[in-house]
């Protein structure tokens, strides 16, 4: 099979284990066991599991989406949810729009399934909401699957609900299906138009996990959610790719889920505590235009006058000991995106040394 290799999840495999102030990762530190109640049944082997996972957690997305749980399908991540969705829906030479700057998964996905990538961009000028003339200008016979992740990785942003379903009808009206990764989604505060777009159409399906805000990557923990039909055809997968889901992961998430708010106004805590010090600092950058993002803990930002910044990212890291992302992992050279999710302190050290770097690395350049 040939596919276009996900350099950036190669990338941030390596990084979590560089040395440096940590400033790379868009997620949340993982909770303490002893937060979540994890008890010795947890850990036990001969656990019951129902093999397309817990009934418990089935049960429990069911409630919170509002859906059937026909329409619930556990995965191992959203990033296996992503896969079966693309699966399920593609056929070879099918057209996937994809969002640019984006989750360079849904390239490889794409190319996986021997679809062709057609990118939808979303631009900073316009707050990184796509075009809905262009979107509709991009459906034709061919394109099959539309994908956005909401909130936006990189940016943050939130992807405006009108337009979301203005877009979801037009590609219901040609036969599209939208995907939407809402991994990031509950970084937003409560109420906050926070609503998952599941239910906007039957054309949709939806991703997520408990990675991402609620730290809980170790346990592999995601779904989709889907109409029944195609629901129906990811679990035809899960049999070809998963004979079981780990129960003693299943067990954990229960605990997890039964402590969403809690765990969520935590991460909701450390973005309100640690935006104002990002914020503060980039008054101090005239160098930099940054997207101001409506939760989250990362900043995507554009450093003027570099049309690249791979070598920034790397002057950073093995010179001044931070970890970076270059924008060069979501088709942006010339951006840079940063986590503030570490204590105030580490924070502001972590962005002075970035300022550093970027005097460093300019002052080369002119030289
Ligand atoms: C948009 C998006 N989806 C999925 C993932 C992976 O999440 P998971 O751990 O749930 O597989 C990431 C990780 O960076 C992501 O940015």
């Amino acid at each position: 099979m040939d596919f276009e290799p996900f350099s950036y999840m190669r990338h941030a495999k390596r990084l979590e284990y560089a040395d440096g102030i940590y400033m790379a990762g868009s997620g949340m530190y993982p909770p303490k066991p002893g937060e979540l109640n994890f008890s010795a049944d947890d850990y036990d082997l001969d656990a019951l599991c129902n093999s397309y996972g817990d009934p418990r957690n089935v049960d429990w997305l069911a409630t919170r989406y509002k859906c059937s749980g026909q329409n619930v399908v556990l995965t191992a991540g959203s990033s296996e949810a992503n896969f079966f969705a693309f699966s399920a829906v593609l056929q070879p030479g099918d057209k996937v729009i994809i969002e640019m700057p984006g989750y360079g998964q849904f390239n490889s996905l794409t190319t996986l399934a021997g679809c062709r990538p057609v990118q939808l961009k979303r631009r900073f000028e316009n707050g990184f909401a796509p075009d809905l003339g262009e979107f509709k200008r991009l459906l034709d016979d061919k394109t099959r699957l539309a994908v956005f992740t909401d909130l936006h990785n990189p940016s943050m942003a939130k992807l405006p609900r009108d337009l979301l379903k203005d877009m979801i009808a037009a590609a219901a009206k040609n036969g599209t299906t939208v995907l939407v990764d809402e991994v990031y989604l509950d970084h937003l505060k409560i109420g906050a138009e926070d609503d998952t777009c599941f239910g906007y159409g039957d054309n949709v399906i939806v991703t997520s996990s408990l990675t991402k805000v609620y730290g809980l990557s170790a346990l592999r923990f995601g779904w989709a959610l889907a109409p029944a039909r195609i629901a129906s055809r990811m679990c035809d997968l899960a049999d070809v790719v998963d004979p079981e889901i780990s129960p003693v992961c299943q067990n954990m998430a229960a605990k997890a889920l039964g402590n969403l708010s809690r765990l969520r106004a935590i991460t909701r805590g450390l973005h309100e505590r640690n935006w104002p010090i990002v914020a503060e600092w980039l008054k101090t950058r005239t160098d930099i235009e940054a997207f101001t993002p409506p939760g989250g803990l990362v900043c995507w930002m554009r450093v003027k006058g570099l049309e690249e910044t791979g070598n920034l990212a790397t002057v950073l890291r093995n010179e001044y000991g931070v970890l970076v992302v270059a924008g060069e992992y979501f088709q942006s050279p010339g951006f840079l995106r940063v986590g503030y999710k570490s204590n105030p302190a580490e924070v502001r050290e972590g962005l002075a040394r970035i300022g550093r770097a970027i005097d460093d690395v300019k002052s080369h350049k002119k030289g």
